[in-house]
């Protein structure tokens, strides 16, 4: 392996480097890089750190499609100084199968900043053949580096929708949580005609979806290798956070609507996937709600992408805040951009790549 730009950092940089496609090879000095940008740490990053990036961006069973790979920046003297990752997509347009790409993990070395270095990485990624790239998780600035690429922020952009509950009896009711999405034995509650009960697995949560029937004009097109990978990714969280889901179902009609959510080891409830039967928000979100305070949670977090449930969360008693959380979309096709800007997309965050977890390994 090169040497890092931590080593060689007294030295100018000679000549210009380039943007190249990730190799398998650069595993290692990209987990370095993260640490460096990230987490402002100078350690050799662990090797379950650097086998988490491999897995990531070299077993996603999405990898051989048609779309951008991710970039690396290498220096003229052979070291990485920047990347760019690509996490391929398949989704549903009207029907048609297309590509996507969600971005994320953008950085360039502290060193190299300001020569154009990022812009030169986004390029490169919106070049690529998807008909969408995307980003769940960009910040202020890499916001207005990808503005400048004609990226642009959906309408639903930075609203959270966030539900607290009151502290009581905590400690116990986070001990019964743990045993509720751990244990085998399922945690099947009903509120009146309304049931919940736990998500069991991959093979579970891709029949859900492939039962959901969307009326929006642009959707993920999940199959069930994908949903394994993506659910072993998400238990596999650090930092005591537990993957957990919920099915909630009224009368003979099915499943109804399910979430999909890390939960904290202080209570906080992050969903990543909130799908509906149209006209069913309202009655489900409260049910769900219930649930997840009796599962000991003590704030639910949620994203407003789905208007209906939206309006469910507000009727039901939760804030909205306006916080940049990082969406961006760029697409050259007129038909799939009007889709998004009318609101005509079923997104889950698991579409996104924000919920991959990098941190804490
Ligand atoms: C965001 C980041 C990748 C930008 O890298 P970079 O190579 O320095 O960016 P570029 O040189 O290509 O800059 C492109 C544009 O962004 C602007 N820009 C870059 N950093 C900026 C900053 N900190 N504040 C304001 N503008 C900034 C530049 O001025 C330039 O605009 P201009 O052409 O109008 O002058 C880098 O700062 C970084 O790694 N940050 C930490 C990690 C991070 O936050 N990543 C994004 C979220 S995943």
């Amino acid at each position: 392996m090169s040497s890092t730009l931590a080593e060689t950092k007294a030295e100018p940089i000679t000549a210009p480097g380039g943007c190249r496609p990730l190799r398998r090879e650069d595993v290692t000095e990209l987990a370095t890089l993260f640490n460096r940008v990230f987490l402002e740490c100078a350690e050799q990053p662990s090797a379950a750190f650097c086998a988490y990036f491999e897995r990531v961006f070299f077993t996603d069973p999405w990898r051989s499609l048609d779309v951008s790979p991710s970039w690396v920046y290498e220096t003229a003297d052979g070291v990485i100084g920047g990347f760019f990752g690509a996490h391929p997509r398949r989704l549903l347009f009207e029907g048609r199968p297309i590509t996507a790409v969600a971005v994320g993990q953008y950085m360039v070395d502290p060193c190299l900043r300001g020569r154009g270095i990022a812009r030169q990485l986004a390029q490169k990624m919106v070049d690529g053949p998807q008909v969408i790239t995307f980003t769940t998780s960009a910040t202020e600035v890499s916001s207005k580096i990808l503005r400048s690429l004609g990226f642009w922020h959906p309408r639903f952009e930075g609203m959270k929708w966030y539900r607290r509950f009151r502290r009581s009896r905590a400690a116990g009711l986070l001990g019964r949580w743990e045993r509720s999405i751990r244990g085998s034995s399922s945690r099947t509650v009903e509120y009146g005609d309304v049931t919940c009960r736990p998500i069991g697995d991959a093979d579970e949560l891709h029949a859900l979806r492939e039962q959901h029937q969307t009326h929006f004009s642009l959707c993920s097109d999940f199959d069930l290798e994908h949903a394994r990978w993506t659910w072993d990714l998400l238990e596999d969280a650090p930092a005591g956070r537990r993957l957990a889901g919920c099915v909630i179902s009224s009368g003979d009609d099915g499943a109804s609507a399910w979430v999909v959510y890390h939960v904290s080891p202080g209570g906080t409830v992050r969903i990543h996937e909130f799908a509906c039967r149209p006209g069913r928000a309202r009655e489900f979100l409260p049910a769900f709600d219930r649930y997840a305070a009796g599962c000991g949670a003590q704030e639910i977090i949620g994203h407003c992408a789905d208007p209906e449930i939206t309006a469910a969360v507000l009727e039901n008693g939760a804030d909205v805040k306006d916080v940049f959380s990082g969406w961006a979309v760029h697409s050259k096709d007129r038909a799939v951009q009007s889709a998004i800007l009318n609101g005509q997309v079923f997104w889950s965050g698991l579409d996104g790549e924000a919920w991959l977890s990098f941190r804490g390994r």
